[in-house]
């Protein structure tokens, strides 16, 4: 098992020269906990991919200090500093080209790198200690869901990983939201996240490909892109609605509604919901913790309302799809 520590300033400083030495540290962000490595190691970078078991074609995300500057690892484009300047600190991650600094195992041997500056204090903290960019996928064995707790990361990857730093529960649940911003033009959404549509509009036009990741053909699959992904131990299937009606009827299935259903009646144990009153935020923090749920109980299916396609609920309702993808990946190469 891997050992939990707590965001003092002494274990920041220990942290951080383990990071330096080449080993690898699970860390709280505000979308979803990662798993760290010094992004200029390739070594570590290495060990991150063998704790996940993450096939060497996915590339990981790269974690910037506070101030630490752009172009040192990536050419900028003026979207790319105008969307900086704007969201920066937080939950956007922005794909351009990569300069030669940035080690092919992080970009999965493409000519771009994916870059974000993150708002978490006791990752910024141990990222000052470092004063290091730091490579880091989502701490959770590939293909599962993304951990909002050290809980989450010891249960799923404990076994895999030395060290965890604890910065408490996830404030947002969901991942960030990634644009592609490496061809002239408007940048292209290739994840809805937790930064909205709406709020990256209101600063730069975001073209949103037609084609999404989960109705992709098999075999036509781009990093960052995978259909099968985010997926709970249990089978996933996606409905518009789901009657209360049914949820007694198969007591062995789990029911996750958008917002608490009304009943006269106690709720049956095989019912949840994301949110009490249908809001998309709450239901975007919730989204994970209630998938590990579900697992833990032991369901072998669930059945999950999609959310209203807006605010959160796109990102919400991509997670969603993917978990309820048929098709697996083979990803043994
Ligand atoms: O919120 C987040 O983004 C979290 C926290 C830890 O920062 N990280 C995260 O990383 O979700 P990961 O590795 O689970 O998902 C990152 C996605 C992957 O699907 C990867 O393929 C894609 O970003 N990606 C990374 N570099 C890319 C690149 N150069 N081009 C296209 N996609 C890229
Ligand atoms: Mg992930």
């Amino acid at each position: 098992m891997a050992t939990i520590f707590t965001a003092s300033d002494e274990n920041i400083s220990l942290l951080s020269r383990k990071l330096l030495n080449g080993e690898i540290v699970a860390v709280p962000t505000e979308t979803v906990y990662g798993l760290a490595a010094n992004a200029y190691d390739d070594a570590a970078c290495a060990r991150v991919f063998r704790a996940k078991a993450r096939p060497a074609f996915d590339p990981l995300i790269v974690h910037l200090p506070l101030g630490f500057d752009l172009s040192e690892i990536a050419e900028l484009t003026p979207e790319a500093v105008h969307l900086t300047d704007t969201f920066w600190p937080g939950p956007l991650t922005l794909v351009l080209k990569k300069k030669p600094i940035i080690p092919d195992i992080v970009t999965a041997g493409l000519d771009s790198v994916a870059v974000r500056m993150p708002r978490h204090p006791v990752f910024q903290r141990l990222l000052a200690a470092c004063q290091k960019p730091l490579a880091a996928p989502s701490a959770n064995p590939f293909g599962y869901v993304s951990p909002t707790s050290a809980q989450h990361v010891q249960e799923s990857l404990g076994a895999q990983i030395p060290y965890i730093l604890d910065g408490g529960p996830s404030e947002i649940g969901l991942e960030s939201t990634i644009l592609d911003l490496r061809t002239p033009g408007p940048p292209t959404l290739l994840r809805p996240g937790a930064l909205t549509v709406e709020e990256i509009s209101k600063v730069v036009s975001v073209q949103i490909p037609t084609k999404t990741p989960a109705n992709q053909p098999h075999g036509e699959v781009m990093p960052g892109q995978l259909s099968k992904h985010y997926s709970p131990h249990s089978n996933c299937s996606l409905v518009d609605r789901i009657s209360l009606d049914v949820t007694g009827k198969s007591p062995q299935t789990a029911f996750l509604f958008f917002a608490k259903p009304i009943s006269p009646q106690s709720l049956p144990t095989n019912v949840f919901w994301l949110s009490e009153s249908g809001n998309d935020v709450e239901a975007a923090h919730r989204l994970f913790h209630l998938l590990h749920v579900i697992d833990e109980r032991g369901f072998a299916s669930f059945v999950s309302e999609k959310v209203p396609e807006h605010g959160l609920g796109r990102a919400i309702n991509d997670r969603l799809r993917r978990a309820a993808a048929v098709k697996s990946l083979d990803v043994s190469t």
